[in-house]
């Protein structure tokens, strides 16, 4: 029941990210229950039976989340406040998802398979047969094999006789966004990259992302000037994306954001203003029984590459210090108040991506 409600909504997230496209290209959505890999769970395919023949892909994909998407403590967190069969279908693809996931699926995650659906039929065949149904790359690529897990939309099971209910909200928007920075950068004669280019260059498994602090700093570039004007600090932040992102920034995960934080030249503590929050306001949509979602109010994420995507924010600050603001730019993995009552550490979600000291105000 629980795997009918994952491949049901599936396929219908994609259908409504890809109009008539041909159809799901992620391999959980092609299982139906004559799926040997349903039918039999201890005959899975697993890394280890391609480790010997492949051992450069599989050291580098145990390094990626994909490897420890539900190991990972981060998910651990989110999914101990939200327990679905929903939330298993993605983060433990090789369990069956109308239950806790076993030791294999738990500890293979996002495995071999989930990218190579043919895997099965090239172990029998090394040579012959091909591990991989469609090619990896290109737009097709990241429409198909990644808008799967990657673009989806907060959903309601309302019951057997009944479809799901879709938020209007997608719970992650990336192959959307993505999609409308290749438009702009086809539009501008620009060059357009898919999500393996930037994620697994050179088609390296260990897929790059918020564990790679020098890889998220430089997707966003922050300018911030002050001038003195009596008693403040007038500041003015220009804040926007580069050119080494292709979606929104934060992208992925609803709880992730980032903080423009400014402070005394000295940066003290008890000085410091939150000058944004780049993040997604959601609220419940809570409407009794089974039916609990969630709705966007508010997207105030940095915008993918395109014409409007640059962000100011400016504030004044008490000029108690002669040097001019200092500011900083936050990381936050998740919601701070979920890591609270989950127990992890600022340390483990927060990382500062870059900071500096305000530069003089443009002369006027
Ligand atoms: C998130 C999806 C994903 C997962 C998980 C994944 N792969 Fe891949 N794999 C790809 C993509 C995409 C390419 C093509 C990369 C390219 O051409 O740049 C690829 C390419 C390969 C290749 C061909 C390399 C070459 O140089 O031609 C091998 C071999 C491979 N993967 C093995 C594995 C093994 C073994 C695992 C499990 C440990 C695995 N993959 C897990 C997406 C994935
Ligand atoms: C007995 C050795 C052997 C094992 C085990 C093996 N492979 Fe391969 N694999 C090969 C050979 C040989 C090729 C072809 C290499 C070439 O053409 O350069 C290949 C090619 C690939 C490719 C690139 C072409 C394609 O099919 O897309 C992928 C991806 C791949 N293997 C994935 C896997 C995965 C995933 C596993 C484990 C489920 C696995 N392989 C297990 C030998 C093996
Ligand atoms: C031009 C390069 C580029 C392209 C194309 C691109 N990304 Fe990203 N991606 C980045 C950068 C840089 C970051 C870090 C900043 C951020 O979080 O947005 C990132 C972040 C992410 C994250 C969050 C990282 C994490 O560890 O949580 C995910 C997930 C992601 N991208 C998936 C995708 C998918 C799926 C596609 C294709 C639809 C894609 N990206 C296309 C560069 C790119
Ligand atoms: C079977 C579902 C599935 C597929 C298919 C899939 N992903 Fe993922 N991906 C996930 C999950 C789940 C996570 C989150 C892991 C975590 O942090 O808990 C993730 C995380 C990521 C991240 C952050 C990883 C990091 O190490 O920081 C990137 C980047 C990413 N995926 C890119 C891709 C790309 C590119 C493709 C297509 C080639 C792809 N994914 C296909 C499920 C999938
Ligand atoms: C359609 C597939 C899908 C479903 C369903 C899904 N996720 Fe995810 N989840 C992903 C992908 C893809 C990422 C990677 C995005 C990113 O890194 O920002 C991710 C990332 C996360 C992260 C961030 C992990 C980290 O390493 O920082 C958390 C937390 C999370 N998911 C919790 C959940 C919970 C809880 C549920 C169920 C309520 C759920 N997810 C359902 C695909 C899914």
């Amino acid at each position: 029941m629980a795997m009918a409600l994952s491949l049901a909504w599936l396929s219908s997230t994609i259908a409504s990210v890809l109009g008539d496209h041909r159809g799901p290209r992620a391999p959980q959505a092609h299982r139906r229950a004559d799926d040997p890999i349903v039918a039999a769970p201890d005959d899975r395919v697993r890394s280890s039976q391609c480790v010997r023949c492949h051992e450069e892909q599989v050291r580098q994909w145990r390094a990626s989340l994909h490897a420890r998407s539900w190991e990972d403590r981060i998910f651990l967190a989110a999914y101990r406040e939200e327990p679905m069969a929903f939330c298993r279908g993605c983060h433990a693809p090789l369990g069956d998802a109308s239950r806790e996931p076993d030791a294999l699926a738990r500890s293979e995650g996002v495995s071999c398979s989930s990218c190579h659906a043919e895997s099965r039929a090239h172990l029998a065949s090394p040579r012959t047969a091909r591990a991989t149904r469609d090619e990896h790359r290109g737009a097709a690529a990241s429409e198909r094999l990644c808008a799967g897990c990657h673009q989806f939309d907060f959903v309601v099971d309302r019951g057997a006789d009944r479809p799901l209910w879709h938020s209007p909200t997608p719970m992650q928007d990336t192959v959307r966004e993505w999609q409308r920075a290749s438009r702009y950068a086809r539009e501008r004669g620009g060059v357009e990259r898919d999500c393996v280019q930037c994620h697994m260059p050179s088609g390296t498994h260990a897929t790059r992302g918020v564990e790679q602090r020098e890889f998220v700093r430089r997707a966003v570039a922050v300018t911030v000037r002050a001038c003195r004007s009596g008693a403040v600090w007038r500041v003015r932040a220009t804040i926007g994306p580069t050119d080494a992102v292709g979606h929104a920034v934060p992208t992925g995960d609803l709880h992730r954001q980032l903080r423009l934080v400014v402070s005394d030249g000295r940066g003290r503590e008890a000085s410091r203003v939150f000058a944004r929050r780049f993040e997604r306001r959601l609220e419940i949509d809570d409407r009794g029984g089974a039916f609990f979602s969630r709705v966007e109010r508010f997207d105030g994420r940095i915008a993918p590459p395109g014409p409007e995507s640059e962000d100011t924010v400016t504030l004044e600050l008490a000029a108690t210090d002669a040097r001019p603001p200092a500011w900083r730019l936050e990381h936050w993995r998740t919601d701070p108040e979920i890591a609270r009552d989950q127990g992890l550490s600022t340390h483990e979600i927060n990382t500062t991506l870059d900071e500096g000291q305000a530069l003089p105000c443009d002369a006027r």
